[in-house]
């Protein structure tokens, strides 16, 4: 019986990483465990910047963006010293088990760790949605929502002026972002890295629906293109429509979480501290048709996402 847990937030932040610390801690009290707080992700397993948290350590935490634990990107728990220290401070604390809240990379210093006798417990926090072994993570909800208001408050003042905006929306290595943006604001058009693209065709295709009487065009960009000032640049070349470009960036990251973040957090924070409970360790949680499920870490790995390309060619083909 597992009596005492770790959990921490690691990578980028992602609104709903809060709902899930709370989860995780709230569950394990209600199960008899003791639960401990890492601030910084593996920076604070290393160094030890640890507290005790109780039922109240996690109040007024549901509705917050961020992480309360704070995250961190650390490179020395990339190498094997790194990681010794790690494993050094659980021993020390008598941590037995931890769940890593973050995307990919964190997950993959949670194999390591599992690999040294510490269960630990993945948890897919980040905005992206890069995460192959679920459908959804903690904060894509949110920052798409972000997103969408942003892009209708833009298309307020392209539609005054008769203009074309050009918006980058984050997703550094995937498009998830960027095409339900397009889809949820009539976008003309959505450049990903995961489908062709021709500015040659979008331009055409904003000429053909400007003598259709249409006026103002939305673009929706992939940070992994990135260039949306070039593009803007390009399409008002080609069309003679002015064109404006906008990064909508870190604004993304931030916020109070959405029902669905919120809730998605909390059952999958109940989810990994059941596992921890049994002795289970090295797993990723996630959802899959709605439902909660958890993959070995070396195999959620290595599954690839398959990128929605029907939404995609739905927003091409209804922009007229
Ligand atoms: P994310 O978890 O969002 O993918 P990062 O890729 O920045 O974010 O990873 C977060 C942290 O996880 C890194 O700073 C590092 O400490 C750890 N990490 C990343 N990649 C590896 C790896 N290949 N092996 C061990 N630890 C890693
Ligand atoms: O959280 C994911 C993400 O937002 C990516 O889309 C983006 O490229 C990256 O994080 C940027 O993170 P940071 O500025 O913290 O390095």
């Amino acid at each position: 019986m597992i009596k005492k847990i770790g959990v921490l937030t690691s990578g980028g932040d992602a609104p709903g990483m809060n709902a899930a610390v709370r989860a995780v801690v709230r569950t394990a009290l209600s199960k008899g465990m003791e639960v401990y707080g890492i601030h910084r992700g593996y920076v604070g397993l290393i160094s030890g910047e640890i507290e005790k948290m109780d039922a109240r350590s996690v109040s007024d935490i549901i509705h917050r963006g961020g992480t309360m634990l704070c995250t961190a990107r650390c490179p020395e728990f990339r190498t094997e010293e790194g990681v010794e220290k790690a494993k050094a401070t659980c021993e020390e604390l008598g941590l037995e088990g931890i769940v890593v809240i973050g995307g990919d990379g964190s997950f993959r210093g949670a194999a390591d760790l599992s690999a040294r006798g510490i269960l630990c417990v993945g948890l897919p926090g980040t905005i992206d949605n890069d995460i192959a072994c679920t459908d959804y993570t903690i904060g894509y909800d949110t920052a798409m929502n972000t997103a969408m208001e942003l892009v209708d408050k833009l298309r307020d003042t392209s539609q005054s002026h008769d203009r074309c905006t050009v918006v980058e929306v984050m997703g550094r290595n995937a498009g998830f972002i960027a095409v339900n943006t397009g889809a949820a604001c009539g976008a003309i058009a959505v450049i990903t890295k995961e489908m062709p693209y021709d500015l040659d065709d979008i331009a055409k295709k904003m000429l053909e629906a400007k003598k259709h009487g249409k006026e103002n065009f939305v673009v929706v960009v992939a940070e992994g293109i990135g260039h949306a000032d070039e593009i803007a640049k390009v399409l008002q070349e080609k069309t003679n429509i002015e064109a404006r470009a906008t990064v909508l960036g870190h604004v993304q990251r931030g916020g109070s979480p959405t029902l669905r973040d919120r809730v998605v957090a909390t059952e999958m924070g109940y989810y990994a501290v059941e596992l921890l409970e049994q002795g289970i360790g090295n797993r990723v949680v996630g959802m899959r048709d709605n439902k909660i499920v958890d993959f070995d870490i070396q195999e959620a790995l290595a599954m690839k996402k398959p990128y929605d390309e029907k939404l995609h060619h739905i927003v091409e083909e209804i922009a007229l």
